[in-house]
């Protein structure tokens, strides 16, 4: 994947109505983003599968939605404000910032004295191949020396109350675990959970990153679907600590997902994390990247945070977050697991895997092969003709009754070839066309068939089918996940 696709799935991301820079008509902020009415479809949809696979359908987990502005304390217990701090230098010129760690990473601006000062823009990491020097001022402007790095902290600021003081000062969540932690008694004690067991939460978390970019890669604000899984870490499973045992099944669980609902197995890799790379709470952490157009990058991270913050909470709050083991007869703090995933990041990842151009009867064909759960929008009825008014009232009554089940969506401002296109660029699965012989001509006194069109995105095969029978066939495609091959067998093919 080249920077080419990125900047083509954000060209379609606008054209389409997915996502839209934040405050556009003022210029917009670079780093908080919005989604437009097919995105949010997409993330809501992210959203549900993750919730219902990984809360609904298990019996070792339950969900929480805590509250973004929490009690300031909570960011000292947790580390946050003491360690939640990025590197950070800036141009004396030009007074851009960068993160003193990332610096590298980017090409550099270069006035080369062996040409005469010519200014060259040279690749991240590489020497200037006239005069052989090395980046060493501001890689923007070229010109300017950079400070010596100092600590930033990344969590946003501000007041609870009326009043802006020192007392009032809290931060907004800069990730959605801590909400977790803080109310692990309550679940408890409110559940009657027997360890091992999981708290899950979605929800919005807001770093003021220095350098924000990669489209909603990195935004300042952004979505989490984290897990914090608690386990005994007494027991053993597999002939392992348990809590080693179960960091590993979370690694293969996530990756797993991810490929079940589109990504390909060669699009991600596990990245252990080194000494030097782990963060404070944490006594093992692996990354899943996925290749992005930037090169492969953070997707999620799993890490095992074991009792650090349960005992932090518990030392700050003076309250006790322990578990009583019935077996040894003792409290002890549980060791935690933590599966941590950016809704905004796995919504990209899965638009970058899901954009194909094809070439169809000699034209380019753009297509997004979202898995049908994650699609935007499930269903599209067609009018073969729009001029036939029994042809669109039968598109609408169809339109009625399949969005009692599933997103469908009529479209006629085009003719019909070009209206499927537009359903696969925006990844739609299924097209249901209504035409004159479904409908029939009263003048000529002929009487319809009742029968539509199905067409399908990715093989782009047509069947006949009752209008009867819609509603059985895409309960099989959509919600049994029976394949459209199957189905396709047991109907006639329509004329493309
Ligand atoms: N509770 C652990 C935690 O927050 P993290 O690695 O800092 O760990 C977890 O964040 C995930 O959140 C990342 O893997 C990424 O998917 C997402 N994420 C983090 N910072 C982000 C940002 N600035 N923009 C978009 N997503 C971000």
């Amino acid at each position: 994947m080249s920077a080419m696709a990125m900047e083509t799935i954000v060209s379609l991301c606008k054209r389409r109505g997915f996502i839209f820079q934040s405050s556009e008509i003022y210029g917009g902020t670079g780093s908080c983003w919005d989604y437009g009415p097919l995105g949010v479809e997409l993330k809501n949809n992210i959203k549900r599968v993750w919730w219902r696979d990984f809360v609904q359908q298990r019996d070792d987990m339950v969900g929480l939605d805590a509250s973004i502005l929490m009690h300031a304390m909570v960011w000292k217990a947790s580390g946050h404000v003491d360690h939640f701090t990025d590197p950070m230098v800036d141009c004396r010129e030009c007074k851009h910032r960068f993160r003193a760690d990332q610096i590298d990473e980017k090409d550099w601006t270069h006035y080369c004295p062996a040409t005469k000062g010519n200014k060259f823009t040279i690749k991240a990491g590489e020497p200037c191949k006239h005069c052989g020097a090395r980046r060493t001022l501001c890689p923007d402007c070229g010109r300017g020396e950079l400070t010596v790095p100092r600590h930033f902290n990344l969590m946003f600021k501000t007041f609870m109350g009326p009043v802006e003081e020192d007392a009032a000062v809290t931060y907004l969540r800069p990730e959605t675990a801590q909400g977790i932690f803080v109310n692990f008694d309550n679940v408890l004690q409110a559940t009657r959970r027997k360890l091992p067991f999981g708290i899950a939460q979605i929800g919005k978390a807001f770093r003021n990153e220095i350098t924000p970019g990669n489209f909603i890669f990195r935004s300042r604000e952004f979505e989490q679907m984290e897990i914090e899984f608690f386990v005994n870490p007494h027991e053993h499973l597999d002939g392992r600590p348990a809590d080693e045992a179960w960091h590993d099944r979370w690694i293969a669980d996530c990756q797993a997902w991810f490929v079940r609902y589109g990504l390909s197995a060669a699009s991600i890799k596990l990245h252990e994390h080194g000494h030097d790379e782990l963060a404070h709470y944490s006594k093992r952490t692996v990354d899943l990247l996925y290749k992005f157009p930037m090169g492969w990058s953070e997707l999620m991270g799993i890490a095992n945070r074991t009792d650090f913050d349960l005992k932090q909470h518990s030392k700050f709050s003076g309250k006790s977050l322990t578990y009583f083991d019935e077996e040894r007869k003792e409290h002890l703090v549980p060791f935690v697991i933590e599966p941590s995933a950016g809704v905004d990041r796995a919504l990209l990842a899965f638009l970058l895997d899901a954009y194909r151009e094809e070439e169809v009867r000699g034209e380019k064909r753009v297509v997004l092969r979202f898995h049908p759960e994650l699609a935007p929008i499930k269903i599209a009825v067609l009018p073969l003709l729009k001029k036939r008014s029994e042809i669109v009232s039968t598109c609408h009554d169809l339109r009625r009754r399949l969005s009692r089940r599933w997103l469908t969506l009529y479209d006629d401002t085009a003719a019909i070839g070009r209206l499927y296109r537009r359903q696969d660029e925006v990844g739609t699965p299924y097209c249901v066309t209504v035409d004159v012989k479904t409908v029939g001509d009263a003048e000529k006194g002929e009487t319809g068939d009742g029968k539509v069109t199905i067409r399908e995105r990715d093989t782009m095969q047509q069947i006949r089918v009752p209008l009867a029978d819609l509603e059985t066939i895409f309960g099989h495609l959509l919600d049994a996940g029976t394949p459209w091959t199957e189905i396709a067998t047991a109907y006639p093919r329509a004329e493309g």
